[in-house]
């Protein structure tokens, strides 16, 4: 028996609890400056993964037309997250940083939106015949450890970032 693993899931959690308190208290400066290498994470690391698996498993399996849309509603994703990005470096942060209210830029957005998207793409691959391959369940891998970030990440904007703005806005 493996008794390391729930060890190592409390310590995770812990971890996690200590993280958001630091990003509660620290700087607007560190926390935006956190939140954009993620963003440049998602973009050039994590997202073109993803997608280099997907074409990937696409050649194994070239008759399962069901991989191709899978894929499809990840480039759907992968758009929506960009322009979310977009309007968050170029307008959220500029707002939460300069601690001005600016009542007439885009209302609060956030990555919640598209964290359902990651859910669906997942749920689906899981019930593909192919979802034992070991190349599908990398790719499995790589999306719900994406969707694990996001949800962090998310939590970030959503309880410092768009809060701040929320009262800013009063
Ligand atoms: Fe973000």
């Amino acid at each position: 028996m493996d008794v390391r693993k729930p060890q190592n899931i409390h310590i995770k959690q812990s971890n996690k609890v200590v993280e958001r308190n630091k990003l509660l208290h620290a700087n607007p400066a560190i926390v935006v400056d956190r939140l954009k290498a993620s963003h440049w994470r998602f973009e050039n690391v994590i997202i073109p993964k993803i997608e280099q698996s997907f074409v990937g498993l696409m050649k194994i399996f070239p008759e399962n037309p069901s991989l191709a849309v899978l894929f499809k509603v990840f480039i759907k994703f992968e758009l929506a997250i960009k322009f979310h990005i977009s309007i968050e470096e170029d307008i959220i942060f500029k707002e939460y940083l300069s601690q001005q209210s600016r009542a007439n830029d885009s209302d609060s957005i956030s990555h919640e939106d598209e964290e359902p998207f990651l859910c669906e793409i997942i749920y689906l691959l899981k019930k593909e015949q192919c979802a034992d391959n070991p190349f599908c369940r990398i790719l499995i891998q790589q999306l719900e450890k994406f969707e694990l970030e996001l949800e962090e990440h998310a939590w970030i904007e959503e309880n410092i970032i768009y809060k701040k703005i929320r009262e800013q806005r009063k």
